[in-house]
């Protein structure tokens, strides 16, 4: 049986992950959940953002599935990084996955694109780059202030996140993978990352492969969409070019996420694009879509490559069934999603 912790956190997060739970339930009966009540009012009430005793238990599980982490009124970053980015690094989420799908029934910003034609799946790195915290602040508050803030680039992580791209791609039609970097001016990282991509491609014949800096990808981004398939980059040029793939897409109503430690060593943390909505919190009116898709990378994941097809046409069905301005209750969606598996 699969065990799986479920962190709501805050804002809309509670109630998103309750429809994706329910999903889990239709495909999956007798799984066993455990709720960990994580976030901003764990936060205020003790000081602690991730008790070492809870880390542990989240150890022990299959996989984490996550709503969402932040609040007005908690200081920029702090839980961020001590919650997010803590269980990327310590669980060695390596692989940062976003899958971003144009489906019928959402509309893209981008005219004359249509359903089915942008399919991208953008393998971000998820435990190096300029997320380290590496860097320092010195002579602070005087006019003479320097901070530097550090990218770290091993051979071993960026070569184990491109080959999970590859493998991938390898496992999907077009068989393509865009490494995304800046190697004309971060050099000494481009470099490592180049290297590490060209003998990784030669493990995989048959995937093609192509080379674009960041600049150039954005802007392709949104000219041209279609054109990628499975994408590669460090960890934030991935941050950035994810948030353009989810608005080309229509938006972070749909975006899936997964944090993955793809060897099954540590648990992975499956958790929607989008924030924790407080201005909508508490009504009943958040799109559980993106939860409930990542619940289906979770299935994925897990190896329930069958439970994780249903659910994501599941959700695929209920979403293009809506009518166009039709108010949305979350529950409901939650019920149709479940009730059509
Ligand atoms: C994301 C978020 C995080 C990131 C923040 C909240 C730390 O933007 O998951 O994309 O930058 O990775
Ligand atoms: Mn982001």
């Amino acid at each position: 049986m699969a065990r799986i912790a479920v962190v709501g956190g805050d804002g809309i997060g509670t109630e998103v992950t309750a429809q994706a739970r329910k999903v889990i339930d239709a495909v999956l009966p007798g799984t066993e959940y455990q709720e960990y009540d994580l976030g901003a009012r764990l936060y205020h009430r003790t000081g602690e953002v991730l008790p070492s005793s809870v880390q542990d238990e989240l150890a022990g599980h299959d996989a984490i599935l996550l709503g969402a982490i932040g609040d007005p009124s908690v200081p920029p970053g702090v839980l961020e990084r001590g919650l997010l980015l803590k269980l990327r690094f310590d669980f060695d989420q390596y692989v940062n996955l976003r899958p971003s799908k144009l489906w019928p029934g959402t509309t893209s910003p981008l005219s004359g694109v249509k359903a089915g034609e942008i399919d991208m799946v953008v393998v971000r790195e998820g435990t190096e780059g300029l997320y380290v915290g590496a860097g320092g602040v010195l002579h602070k508050n005087t006019p003479a202030e320097i901070a530097t803030e550090e990218s770290l680039n091993t051979r071993h992580g960026v070569e184990r996140v491109i080959r999970d791209a590859f493998a991938r791609a390898q496992r999907r039609d077009r068989r393509h993978v865009t490494l995304v970097h800046k190697t004309n001016v971060l050099t000494h990282a481009g470099n490592l990352w180049s290297r590490a991509f060209a003998a990784v491609a030669a493990e995989f014949p048959e995937v093609t492969t192509e080379y674009q800096h960041i600049d150039a990808a954005s802007m392709f981004m949104v000219s041209n969409p279609q054109r990628f398939d499975v994408v590669v980059t460090d960890n934030l040029f991935g941050d950035i070019l994810t948030d353009i793939a989810a608005a080309v897409t229509g938006g972070i109503g749909m975006a899936a996420s997964g944090s993955v430690n793809p060897e099954r060593k540590y648990p992975s943390t499956f958790e929607p694009v989008h924030g924790s909505a407080p201005d909508i919190a508490g009504k009943g009116i958040a799109d559980p879509a993106a939860a409930i898709l990542s619940a289906a990378l979770l299935l994925e994941h897990l190896g329930r490559l069958d439970e994780a097809r249903r659910v994501t046409e599941a959700v695929a069905a209920e979403v293009a069934s809506r009518a166009p301005g039709a108010p949305l209750r979350t529950a409901e969606v939650g019920d149709r999603v479940a009730s059509a598996l």
